[in-house]
């Protein structure tokens, strides 16, 4: 009784004390609010790019010095290092009238110098925990160099393996990516803005992972029941974590560019998730929407603020039309205050009002970042990332004896393994594979290495998809003697191939997912060999892997793996470590499957799981089957597990009550290893067509050898719910499939009643 009253106080004191600070807040920005022009409320709501040569020798270029001292600009992105970030502050804070500081922001997506596995990756470790970490060491990184606001997470559900962005995203369904959204949150904001912590910018708001055909900056249209139930709960989830920021993205919704859609940024955003904080467009988005056929920039503008974007990012539309349209009366005064607020608050809530200077130590660099501490922790991270996709003939671990042949594009690169957008990176200090390698074995067995082939035989691609991460160009024919000449001295061949960093990222979309041919030809003549070959794949969405699987002993995804990637990938690969991530995204047969997802609606007509013939006028292909190579939530590792029976504690449960679903998992091979241990829920009868499966929960464990553990799922109303066209949530009830499974196809299957 005593406790519950003290925890109660204890709440109310909380309540008042934010009620207070909000308050604070308030009054605040109404007196700044009162004080500025119309000209200095404008500049507030303008973003322009920097560049690390706009600050030179502590001078800044007398353009942009000009802008900040006149109060044209509320923020910069892309400029690291405190000295020149201060150069830029100290003439916002002492020449501008008003004295009002900027925000910094950056595309800090998996780390800042120390980078960590690329987020697609990072998902596949399925260590909400880890991934927040992450998000906190990044942030810690990030503010020792000057920076305060960065433009992640990116939530965007991404069923399209062709869409180079999948790399960004934390891969197919809206569960697992919502926790991942408010892990990312909580690492980058902690409670408070202390420090060592950076305001989110949650991306693509909204559903840029659903653009037709893959293709970047094109067209994205759906239902809303399905933007609801699939699309929306990540951003849903980033918002009620309280995500400082958001950003609209470059697509159409229903018809409506993202960044002038008032149901999209005000109706769901603000009204039905509570958002409280300020929406920044993406890259010249206001810009764009004259592309897509909604008139000038000017009438752009008056959209973008009318829905509810506070900050244009390089358009220059708020800054160059706002005050003619307030002139003409297309918006009001109190239309641009709204969006000024927000942005103030955006920087009351970094406490840059009470201290400009607060995230510019410069004693931080050297404490902070690239430290011991944080390349431990991604190295660590990266070895939960890696998928173990094959494993015959126990080919993995390798042993740390005789000769090892290790060949490919990537296996001496220290440029590209880290992956796509690093804004920090300094490759020079990374290692490659072949030395992680070596490092591990230490002289206990010999390492032979070729390149073996070119990324691409097009030359013109293969530069496209560097972007300046370079991976020699070699003399196709000699290359490829050299690499069999080097593979038939050996024992086993590790071949590191798949794609480039920059063959995913934005603008990187692709129209075939297979390994570029010179790489897959030297594969085959390795693999014609006779000996164990391994294969490290690197990719940044899911590839196909058909031929691979059906003549490659081993594969392991090691997408890119951040600035420890070749260490990681040494531990794994001798068994220092046992590979322990699950596929987030499914990875198909062929392209012609894509997009293909677990999580979807059943057909008219459909074929059995797994059905490996073509069947008349049912939902199938003539010439492939419809299930993946390797389904979401798939990954293998050096043991085994066996999963018991499942057992609920009741077969029937009330709309309001619970169930616990429990069952036995062994690990019943020879080496201790983490096992994901995933719960999906089929709603067998709805008002809508609900999917074949989704899933509602999963642990991530470890068990020792021989070991064995009761995990226990509680299944509640919550997890039976949808939502409806209207986005009204709808609690299911009826029967209900509750699986259990090492992946979304292997599951033991029992029957619910809810009523
Ligand atoms: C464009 C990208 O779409 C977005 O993700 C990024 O944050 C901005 N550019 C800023 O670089």
């Amino acid at each position: 009784m005593k406790t519950k009253r003290c925890i109660l106080t204890l709440l109310a004191v909380c309540l008042v004390m934010a009620v207070s600070a909000q308050s604070d807040m308030n009054k605040f920005v109404d007196q700044l609010l009162q004080k500025m022009t119309l000209e200095e409320k404008l500049g507030q709501l303008n973003l322009a790019p920097a560049s690390d040569e706009i600050v030179t020798g502590g001078n800044v270029d007398t353009e942009v010095g000009a802008r900040i001292a006149s109060g044209q600009l509320g923020g910069v992105f892309n400029l690291k290092g405190v000295d020149k970030i201060k150069a830029l502050q100290d003439i916002a804070v002492k020449k501008s009238r008003l004295g009002i500081p900027l925000i910094v922001g950056m595309d800090v997506i998996h780390g800042y110098e120390t980078i960590f596995p690329i987020p697609l990756a990072l998902s596949c470790s399925w260590d909400l925990a880890a991934i927040e970490n992450m998000a906190r060491v990044s942030a810690r990184e990030a503010t020792a160099d000057g920076i305060n606001w960065v433009y992640s997470p990116m939530v965007d559900i991404s069923l399209d393996a062709r869409w180079g962005r999948v790399a960004e995203s934390g891969g197919e369904d809206p569960f697992l990516g919502s926790q991942i959204a408010q892990a990312y949150v909580r690492g980058y904001q902690g409670d408070q803005y202390d420090t060592d912590r950076v305001m989110a910018c949650v991306k693509h708001y909204g559903l840029y992972g659903a653009v037709e055909g893959g293709r970047d900056y094109n067209t994205v249209d759906m239902s809303h029941l399905r933007m609801y139930n699939q699309y929306f709960p990540p951003y849903k989830a980033a918002a009620e974590a309280g995500a400082g920021s958001f950003m609209s993205s470059f697509n159409l919704v229903d018809g409506q560019h993202a960044t002038a859609n008032r149901w999209l940024l005000t109706d769901v955003l603000r009204n039905q998730w509570n958002f409280n904080g300020f929406v920044v467009t993406d890259y010249g988005s206001i810009g764009e929407m004259t592309n897509h056929g909604f008139g000038n920039l000017k009438q752009n503008s008056v959209k973008a603020l009318k829905a509810g974007t506070d900050m244009d990012m390089c358009s220059n539309g708020f800054i160059g039309t706002l005050a003619e349209s307030l002139k003409d009366g297309s918006v009001t005064m109190a239309d641009i205050d709204l969006a000024c607020r927000r942005v103030l608050e955006a920087k009351y809530k970094l406490g840059l009002f009470d201290n400009p200077y607060r995230y510019l130590d410069a004693k931080r660099r050297a404490r902070d970042i690239y430290t011991d501490e944080h390349r431990a922790m991604s190295r660590q991270l990266a070895t939960e990332t890696f998928v173990l996709l094959k494993n015959e003939h126990q080919t993995l671990p390798l042993k740390k004896q005789g000769k090892i042949a290790l060949i490919g594009p990537l296996a001496n690169d220290r440029a590209n393994i880290a992956g796509t957008w690093c804004v920090a990176y300094t490759p020079e200090r990374y290692q490659t594979i072949k030395e992680g390698m070596e490092q591990a074995l230490a002289g206990k067995a010999q390492l032979l290495y070729a390149q073996g082939c070119n990324l691409t035989r097009d030359a013109a691609l293969q530069e496209a998809a560097e972007f300046g991460k370079h991976i020699p160009r070699v003399d196709e024919a000699k290359a490829k003697a050299e690499a069999l000449a080097v593979a038939k001295e050996a024992d086993v061949i590790v071949c590191a191939m798949g794609e480039s960093a920059e063959f995913s990222g934005e603008s990187s979309s692709r129209a075939t997912l297979e390994m570029p041919d010179v790489q897959r030809e030297l594969l085959e003549a390795l693999v014609a060999l006779g000996k164990p070959v391994v294969l490290l794949n690197f990719s940044g969405r899911a590839t196909v892997l058909s031929w691979e699987q059906a003549h490659v002993d081993a594969i392991m995804n090691v997408w890119f793996a951040g600035s420890e990637a070749g260490r990681a990938i040494a531990d794994v690969l001798f068994g220092d470590v046992a590979p322990s991530g699950h596929l987030t995204v499914t990875m198909p047969r062929a392209l012609g499957q894509v997009p293909i997802y677990y999580n979807h609606l059943n057909t008219g007509r459909p074929v059995a799981e797994g059905a490996d013939r073509y069947q008349k006028f049912a939902s199938n292909y003539l010439e492939e089957r419809n299930d993946p190579l390797y389904p979401f939530g798939y990954g293998l590792t050096y043991t085994t597990f066996n999963y018991g029976k499942l057992n609920l504690s009741s077969d029937h449960m009330a709309k309001s009550g619970s169930v616990e679903a429990v069952l036995t998992v062994g690990n019943t091979g020879n080496c201790e290893a983490d096992e994901v241990v995933q719960l999906y829920i089929r709603d067998l009868v709805a008002d809508v067509s609900r999917p074949v499966k989704e899933l509602k929960g999963f642990q991530r464990i470890h068990l020792k050898a021989g070991e064995q553990r009761e995990v226990k799922f509680t299944i509640t109303p919550d997890m039976l719910q949808y939502y409806d066209i209207n986005g009204n949530i709808v609690q299911g009830d009826g029967e209900f499939d509750i699986m259990v499974g090492s992946n979304s196809r292997d599951v033991i299957s029992t029957r619910l009643v809810v009523n």
